[in-house]
């Protein structure tokens, strides 16, 4: 949840991104923490985000994890706990009903929670990872473990090897089919809704610039300004679950 007020976006500027919604053949969406605030999930980097409460370095690091697996996976347990007690909010859900309907459509999301599917979406891009899907460090397998508390921390996989999570720690990199995908949707999108992201993190936050690069419009969500705001064609302030459905048609 934004800790701040804002104004309410001009309904003319919103009657704008309708307009261009209705005429986008290519629609492309990323999405952030933000827009899964309004879920009761905590962001990253803003009041009450979890790199005001954790360091990144301890935590969400490849080095962190050869050093303290347990605690490691004690945080990412945890995040487990609050993101299996979480629903999808009304944002989730208006881009369940964008893409509905619609032959050219994708959404990317650095999130990993999982929210998105949750609500309904299909075409889906994990950037970073999912949180609910465990890798072994040995073999290598991947699979989905849906338990939370894990009754064993760290958990292991069948080989005896320590699973550790399906997500993307700083130092590494992204999945090599998600990111290629992501990037040629970006490149091919006529519209780009960039939603409840810092724009701060790369290559994600990158997108914007390939998809402008290539001809579209970004039209960014946001309750608050970022470095790709003075980049969008337009932005509108205010929360994701309140702005998002607003942009469906009447
Ligand atoms: P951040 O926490 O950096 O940014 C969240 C953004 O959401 C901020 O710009 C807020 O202003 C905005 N926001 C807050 N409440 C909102 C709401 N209700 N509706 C819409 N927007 C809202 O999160 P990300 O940009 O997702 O990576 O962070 C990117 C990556 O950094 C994450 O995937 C994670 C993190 O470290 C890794 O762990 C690798």
């Amino acid at each position: 949840m934004t800790d701040h007020l804002h104004p309410e976006p001009d309904p003319l500027v919103i009657d704008q991104v309708r307009v261009w919604l209705a005429a986008a053949a290519r629609l492309v969406v990323t999405t952030g923490a933000g827009i899964s605030a309004e879920s009761g999930i905590p962001t990253f980097r803003g009041p009450g985000g979890l790199w005001r409460r954790f360091r990144a370095e301890d935590l969400a690091t490849p080095e962190a994890f050869r050093r303290d697996p347990r605690l490691v996976w004690e945080w990412y347990d945890w995040r487990r706990g609050l993101i299996a007690q979480a629903a999808p909010n009304a944002g989730h859900l208006a881009l369940v009903e964008m893409e509905q309907g619609r032959d050219s459509f994708q959404l990317i999301t650095q999130n990993v929670d999982g929210l998105h599917q949750r609500a309904g979406s299909q075409r889906v891009i994990e950037v970073h990872g999912n949180i609910w899907r465990v890798r072994c460090i040995d073999c290598g397998t991947e699979s989905l473990n849906l338990e939370t508390p894990l009754p064993q921390l760290p958990p292991r996989c069948p080989c005896g090897g320590m699973l550790r999570p399906g997500v993307v720690w700083f130092g590494e990199d992204l999945p090599r089919t998600a990111l290629e995908t992501a990037w040629s949707a970006a490149e091919q999108g006529d519209l780009m809704l960039v939603v409840g992201t810092s724009s701060l993190v790369y290559p994600a936050a990158a997108l914007p610039d390939i998809a402008r690069r290539h001809g579209a419009r970004i039209v960014e969500i946001n309750p608050d300004p970022t470095p790709l705001s003075d980049r969008a064609d337009l932005s509108l302030r205010g929360s994701a679950a309140q702005i998002l459905p607003r942009l469906l048609s009447p």
